[in-house]
């Protein structure tokens, strides 16, 4: 994971890296570390902690002045996180400055082998071998610096996106990329580098993504030359326009990220089915959707890959995409599928979910689907990321940027474009008669109010979050289309407050967990009256008749759970199919309140990191 940023132009370098450095702090936030060339020699700070850690260093440290530098903020993979293995890393001569954001695999032998000829190491990391690596091949084979870092990653095993400079000829930026993100920001006369754009926005829109396999050698006042890196082929840089601006990157207001990010559903859901609801002309239209048409409605099944909250989207989409548009669909983590030698056929529908756009499972998971023939839809947030491009044909979420590290508007509008794919598919294959298929498009439309609705539970749901931030368990129920979301409630409690929590299939408590359960135990239920509401009354009494805590949540004006549990937090009603888009809101907020209560930095909650670029 890891972010970097690099500058080359007229302005002073510190401020832009630093300020870059804290947008890219969701990618990783155990260390952080600078370096600048100010006109005569290198200067470089780095600590471990925060990027506000690197600021307090560097106020000491450094004269902080200078038109040429990169910075990096780390999530450790070799090396503990502390100042010695923090970025950037020095060349043996301290001419050649690093950063770097990914895994070098083959570093120990490369290591070995430099150490043979007088190389010596400070640091426990691979960088610091790549950089020594590209010094060898600088010296040993008399080129410069970017033909050496060409012939050192052709023998490098792993993934990268590095920026390399050297203080004796600090004209120039090398970049390269493979596996791991990044973006060059082209301005007048200068060139901003980082894992993504966030950092460049105030500066300019147009930006160019390299591509895995691809390096650069960034010249001040020059343009910028992008190659192969296998066999130095010229290819042509493509500058695109961004969308994004600067706004949708801040608080605005909100004390955290999550809580922007929570509120803004209702327009991020909205934002997903513009321009594809169309519901006055009762018809879905989905490009990526509609130009393969033939392969979906001739697809044995449809497998959906993902990660972590992306993956609680793909079984919730398993439920709706069955049930409306009646396809097989199986559910895979990417992480198990991309090493167990699955049965694909090339009528296989592969569907990848991601916000980032960048999880290396999920895109390694795409690489072997593709290679045995699927066609590979992808479900992406990031516009021009790696999933994006490496997908046939997709959709894209338009949630905006995510930052907080718990993914919560990705989740909905994942569930928002799943659900259209799946209502256009269902209408071709005439699964779904006419007036459901108008009923559904009538109800999706209203999700945005009902979620705002929703919302409204906020202080009640604070005051429940009081009664049990210092639960050390918690149990998460739901069935059929609301048991991914059990998961979910249980997978965001625990990533940013560190309580324990299990989601479960409501019936299958019984089979195990019930023993869990006394008076100590909160549970909550999710028990909207539309999806197995009688059976799931049935479990909240066997859990009643344990002793259990029950919070329930359910739908407007409901009496019968209300008089069983201790709490309820109501939804809107809606169909069974569309109610995970407003069951998920009231666990988000729960867990969002306990982390804060509980003094948790819920934006960056400890060794997480909002991209996982690594295995
Ligand atoms: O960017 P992706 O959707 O591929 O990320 C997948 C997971 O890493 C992500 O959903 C993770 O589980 C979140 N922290 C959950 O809140």
């Amino acid at each position: 994971m890891c972010g970097i940023v690099g500058y080359i132009g007229t302005r002073e370098a510190y401020p832009i890296i630093i300020e870059g450095l804290k947008r890219l702090e969701y990618r990783g936030y155990d260390s952080a570390g600078i370096a600048l060339f100010d006109g005569t020699d290198l200067k470089v700070s780095k600590t471990k902690g925060k990027v506000s850690d690197l600021e307090a260093r560097a106020d000491k440290e450094i004269t902080k002045h200078g038109n040429i530098g990169i910075g990096h903020t780390r999530w450790a993979t070799h090396g503990v996180p502390n100042d010695v293995n923090s970025h950037p890393h020095l060349s043996n001569s301290g001419d050649l400055v690093i950063i770097h954001n990914g895994i070098i695999e083959n570093y120990e032998s490369l290591k070995q082998e430099l150490m043979t000829r007088g190389f010596t190491f400070q640091s426990d990391t691979d960088t610091e071998v790549l950089i020594n690596l590209i010094e060898d091949v600088k010296i040993k084979e008399n080129v410069k610096l970017g033909k050496a870092v060409q012939i050192a990653l052709n023998q490098v095993i792993g993934a990268y996106a590095i920026a390399v400079f050297d203080k004796t000829k600090p004209e120039e930026i090398v970049i390269a990329r493979l596996g791991s993100p990044l973006a060059v920001g082209v301005g007048e006369d200068e060139f901003f580098i980082a894992s993504d754009a966030s950092p460049f926005l105030e500066y300019t829109k147009n930006a160019i993504y390299l591509e895995d396999e691809e390096m650069a050698i960034i010249r001040f006042h020059k343009a910028i030359k992008v190659r192969k890196i296998k066999d130095d082929t010229i290819v042509p840089a493509y500058v695109q326009k961004l969308q994004m601006n600067l706004e949708q990157i801040e608080k605005g207001g909100y004390d955290h990220f999550m809580l922007k990010e929570i509120h803004e559903q209702p327009k991020a859901i909205t934002d997903t089915y513009r321009g594809r609801l169309l519901r006055n002309e009762a018809i879905i239209k989905m490009a990526g959707v509609e130009d393969n048409m033939k392969r979906f409605l001739n697809a044995n099944r449809i497998i959906i890959v993902a990660c972590g909250t992306s993956w609680h989207a793909g079984l919730v989409a398993e439920y709706i995409f069955e049930d409306l548009a009646r396809i097989p669909v199986e559910v895979e983590y990417a992480s198990e599928f991309r090493y167990r030698n699955p049965v694909i056929t090339e009528n296989d529908i592969v569907i990848a979910i991601s916000q980032s756009g960048e999880t290396a499972d999920t895109l390694a998971a795409i690489k072997l689907a593709k290679s045995k023939g699927a066609f590979v839809f992808g479900v992406c947030n990031v516009v021009g990321s790696s999933i994006a491009r490496e997908t046939d044909a997709g959709a894209y979420t338009h949630a905006g940027p995510e930052i907080g590290v718990a993914s919560t508007k990705a989740f909905t509008t994942q569930i928002t474009v799943l659900t259209l794919m799946a209502l256009r598919l269902a209408r071709a294959k005439g699964t779904i008669n006419s007036t459901d298929f108008r009923q559904h498009l009538l109800e999706l439309e209203l999700i945005p109010q009902k979620v705002e609705e929703a919302l409204k539970s906020d202080a009640h749901i604070k005051m429940i979050a009081d009664i049990y931030k210092d639960s050390r368990n918690c149990l998460y129920l739901g069935r059929g289309f609301n048991f991914p979301v059990a998961l979910e409630g249980a997978l965001k409690l625990k990533e940013i407050s560190y309580i324990h929590a299990e989601g479960y299939p409501a019936a299958e408590m019984k089979h195990g967990p019930i023993a869990l359960i006394d008076e100590n135990m909160p549970i909550i239920v999710i028990a909207t009256k539309k999806g197995h509401y009688e059976k799931v009354v049935s479990n909240i009494q066997e859990i009643k008749s344990r002793k259990g805590k029950i919070i329930g949540i359910v739908t407007a004006g409901d009496t019968q759970v209300r008089d069983l549990a201790d709490h309820v937090i109501e939804v809107p009603d809606t169909l069974e199919s569309l109610s995970p888009l407003l069951t998920t809101i009231p666990l988000q907020l729960l867990s969002y309140h306990i982390a804060v209560l509980l003094d948790k930095n819920v934006d960056q909650p400890r060794n997480l990191a909002k991209s996982v670029t690594v295995e």
